[in-house]
């Protein structure tokens, strides 16, 4: 028996040709499942397709449409497996809820040298280590936007964990972008990369550097707000299918505004604010300590945590 193609486009549907799909797609019927919502005559009647001929594509359209049904405990299930990096504070970990979540964008944002690069290094490291110790046992894709990658800091933290250095520095694929370009095609052709390396968490460190530089003045806002939403939406994509941590690190602006309180603002105004699952606000204290706000959690209360950036990496 001849098997039947899987209907992905408009024109596998029957009796949808090139010119109908492209006039459907025209009028913003550009998927099977807005197909499979019309009513047949009003396909045939606003399309000048056949009665007939509308109702099979209707009907097939239908046929070829799946939802996705689930149940809140099912979500909750699967939720209490999803894995959790940690950064070795128990006090950060505490203020996550266990760790660096993965199927989620986690954002930190601060000031130059408050601790965004060191602790995208601390859970680089732990990504590596066995689920018991507070890893994934997965490696890492590091987009390195900055050019703040340091492989000797990387040795000294993964000693640290009890961490062959040499086989941890292996484990990580670096990324060097320099254009915005480079960081999106980066992002953007790296499922293959994923599966075959096992990698388990994405570093974009800087996210918004190249995209600030790149894009100047009010004009071309529009297009930067554009790309980078895609962007993250790939990210994101990438966090679900492949249940990994996606770990981005952001500056701030000073916002005049603001009369009371904290005048610092993370760049990338809206689009990253709804992007990001976990925004963690930090501030550098008194020597080696750094203060961790949790600024916007779906499921934790804010708060705050203090780690240390010691030479052995993030601690208490
Ligand atoms: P920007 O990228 O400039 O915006 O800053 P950041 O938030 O990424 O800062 P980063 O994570 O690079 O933190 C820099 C701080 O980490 C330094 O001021 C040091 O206090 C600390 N640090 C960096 N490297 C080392 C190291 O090798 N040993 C120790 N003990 N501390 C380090
Ligand atoms: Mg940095």
């Amino acid at each position: 028996m001849a098997r039947e193609k899987p209907v992905k486009e408009l024109e596998d549907l029957p009796g949808i040709g090139e010119t109908t799909a492209e006039k459907l797609r025209a009028a913003g019927i550009d998927t099977i499942d807005k197909m499979a919502t019309l009513a047949p005559h009003e396909l045939s009647e606003t399309y000048g397709l056949g009665l007939e001929t509308a109702k099979k594509a209707v009907q097939a359209a239908k046929e070829a449409t799946t939802i996705n049904y689930t149940t809140g405990g099912a979500i909750l299930e699967r939720r209490q497996g999803l894995g959790k990096i940690s950064t070795s504070s128990k006090e950060l970990n505490e203020l996550l809820g266990g760790g660096v979540e993965t199927e989620a964008i986690t954002e930190s944002y601060g000031r130059f040298a408050s601790g965004k690069t060191q602790l995208g290094f601390q859970i680089t490291v732990n990504t590596m280590l066995p689920r018991d110790k507070g890893g994934l046992e997965g490696n890492v894709l590091f987009v390195d936007t900055e050019g703040t990658f340091r492989p000797e800091r990387i040795e000294t933290i993964a000693a640290a964990a009890g961490l062959d250095p040499k086989e941890a520095l292996d484990r990580i694929i670096v990324v060097r972008a320099t254009t915005t370009d480079q960081q999106i095609l980066t992002i953007d052709r790296a499922d293959k990369l994923i599966q075959e390396k096992n990698i388990k968490l994405i570093v974009v460190d800087s996210l918004m550097a190249l995209f600030r530089s790149e894009f100047i003045g009010r004009g071309a806002l529009g297009e930067r707000q554009q790309k980078l939403n895609q962007h993250i939406h790939k990210l994101q994509t990438l966090a679900d299918k492949f249940y990994l941590a996606v770990y981005i690190t952001n500056q701030v602006m000073d916002n005049p505004g603001i009369l009371f309180g904290d005048p610092t603002t993370p760049v990338g105004g809206n689009v990253l604010a709804h992007a990001a699952t976990t925004r963690l606000y930090m501030k550098k204290s008194k020597e080696e300590k750094r203060i961790v706000r949790l600024v916007d959690s779906p499921a934790m209360p804010e708060g705050e945590a203090v780690i240390k950036i010691t030479p052995n990496g993030i601690r208490d």
